[in-house]
């Protein structure tokens, strides 16, 4: 598929590397001085692993330094728990919480490592639930700034790419990530006001890290995909640019263009469900520009149109894991998912896409032209730990080819990406298919409820994309 003749390879600085997120795989929920987030106030789905131990890397996070300086990492990205540096949402600093991420990063310096840190991904501190409703309320944005004062003055010497927000539209597709419930408003004008709640908070991070961290590279973490319309019916290459403009570009435009996209600003105010806007926002969001978008992707999207009068469907997980058990989101007047006969999908219904991926980088580039950093990018599988204690995930690595091949493509297509970090480095928890989807490099010893030894075991996928590492992006078929 290629659409120029001259093949183009990854640059030699390019960052390979591999991502987590803290509540998912940190475990040491209620140790040294942390407290709840909203992550670990979830009841669990049936049967379904909790936020306490995960994969335990709070303990053992020199031994997981020590696997990924052996796999190669150039790179890693992580988060920081705002609720371990600050357990109140803000003022008293937990020197704890400081001492684990210096000792994390520090080490991960040590073995060459770059490290990449999200400020915010879905975990909230749980009192400030309690206190004002989190993200709905503007009364976030200055705590918000005060945990990223803080961690900017502790790491930003060390630390130089910095993630603002992670998945905006799945912290409002999926309420249980936001830390507030709607009360009595309708769903959708609690929605979009955190959504702009968010937007402000992207903004204030991009300024105070320039402020604070010299030489500093800061953007958001978008998880968009494209979609395909269902038919050549012009009303479904409606719906699929619908999908665009409305899982897409309203947020890229925010954040990069610091506006609201007009035709998303109309299906909002058409719907009585705009937010409201306080002197200084309009500034405040024009100083957000990023200095890179940070992308993660897993699968595409394919639509049909959805008249005004069909009844809304809101995003659902598949939480069976088995094929088939999903039902598509449905937005009156905008879209509906479906099926894609073209595609295979993952036990839990992602359609799995390489093409996607080339075009989802071609159109974020092609319109905004900033320079991408892949965040996430993986496949969730039941992996089986055989009798000789080996792993054998070659699914993983065709997944992983075909999207690292991809990704190479539209470089040759001309889009500037600088480092890719697959979902995940180690296997942690997923945020609603518990331990047993799975997506690292590296085992974790454990079942839902069972802890065993959490010991670390190399997937046969460990040993593969060391040597795409080592080979500077050479897949051999
Ligand atoms: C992304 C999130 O949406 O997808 C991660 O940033 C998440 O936190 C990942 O784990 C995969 O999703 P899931 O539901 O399979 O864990």
């Amino acid at each position: 598929m290629e659409y120029l003749k001259k093949p183009a390879g990854f640059p030699e600085s390019f960052m390979w590397g591999g991502a987590s997120a803290a509540f998912q795989y940190e475990g040491a929920w209620n140790e040294d001085g942390k407290s709840p987030n909203i992550m670990d106030m979830i009841p669990p789905h049936e049967g379904m692993a909790d936020t306490h131990v995960t994969s335990d890397h709070y303990h053992r996070y020199g031994d997981d330094i020590t696997l990924m300086k052996e796999l190669g990492l150039k790179g890693y990205r992580f988060s920081i728990s705002w609720s371990r540096i600050l357990p109140n949402g803000r003022g008293k600093v937990n020197q704890e919480g400081i001492a684990f991420y210096n000792k994390l990063i520090d080490k991960l310096i040590e073995n060459d490592i770059i490290p990449v840190v999200t400020l915010y991904h879905f975990d909230m501190p749980y009192c400030l639930k309690e206190e004002y409703n989190g993200w709905a309320s503007r009364k976030i944005l200055d705590d918000f700034s005060e945990f990223c004062e803080v961690v900017f003055k502790a790491f930003g010497s060390r630390v130089k790419y910095w993630l603002t927000i992670n998945e905006q539209i799945s912290i409002l597709f999926y309420p249980k990530f936001t830390g507030s419930s709607p009360e009595d408003e309708k769903d959708d004008i609690w929605r979009y006001r955190m959504n702009h709640n968010f937007s402000l908070g992207h903004a204030i991070a991009v300024k105070l890290c320039r402020k604070y961290v010299p030489g500093c590279k800061v953007g958001p973490v978008v998880g968009w995909n494209v979609s395909y319309p269902a038919t050549s019916k012009p009303e479904d290459s409606l719906a699929s640019y619908n999908r665009d403009v409305i899982q897409g570009y309203s947020i890229f435009d925010l954040y990069i263009q610091g506006k609201y996209n007009p035709s998303f600003w109309s299906y909002l105010c058409d719907r009585g469900i705009q937010p409201e806007f306080s002197s200084g926002d309009k500034d405040l969001l024009k100083e957000g520009r990023p200095d890179f978008i940070a992308l993660n992707y897993y699968r595409s999207a394919t639509v049909k149109y959805a008249f005004l009068e069909s009844r809304e469907i809101k995003h659902q997980y598949n939480l069976s894991g088995k094929k088939g058990n999903i039902t598509y989101p449905l937005r009156p007047g905008a879209y509906q998912e479906c099926k894609n006969d073209y595609l295979e999908v993952t036990d839990w219904d992602w359609a799995m896409d390489p093409a996607g991926f080339r075009l989802t980088l071609r159109k974020i580039y092609d319109r905004y032209e900033l320079p991408i950093m892949i965040t996430e990018n993986g496949l969730g599988a039941y992996d089986v730990l055989d009798d000789a204690g080996t792993i054998n995930d070659e699914y993983r690595i065709q997944y992983l080819a075909k999207h690292i091949k991809a990704m190479k493509l539209a470089i040759q297509d001309g889009v500037e990406i600088f480092g890719y970090h697959p979902w995940s480095f180690m296997d942690l928890l997923s945020t609603s298919n518990g331990f047993s989807k799975r997506y690292g490099f590296v085992y974790v010893n454990r079942t839902e409820n069972d802890l065993k030894d959490l010991r670390r075991i190399r997937k046969k996928s460990f040993y593969w994309y060391r040597n795409v590492i080592k080979t500077n992006g050479e897949i051999v078929d």
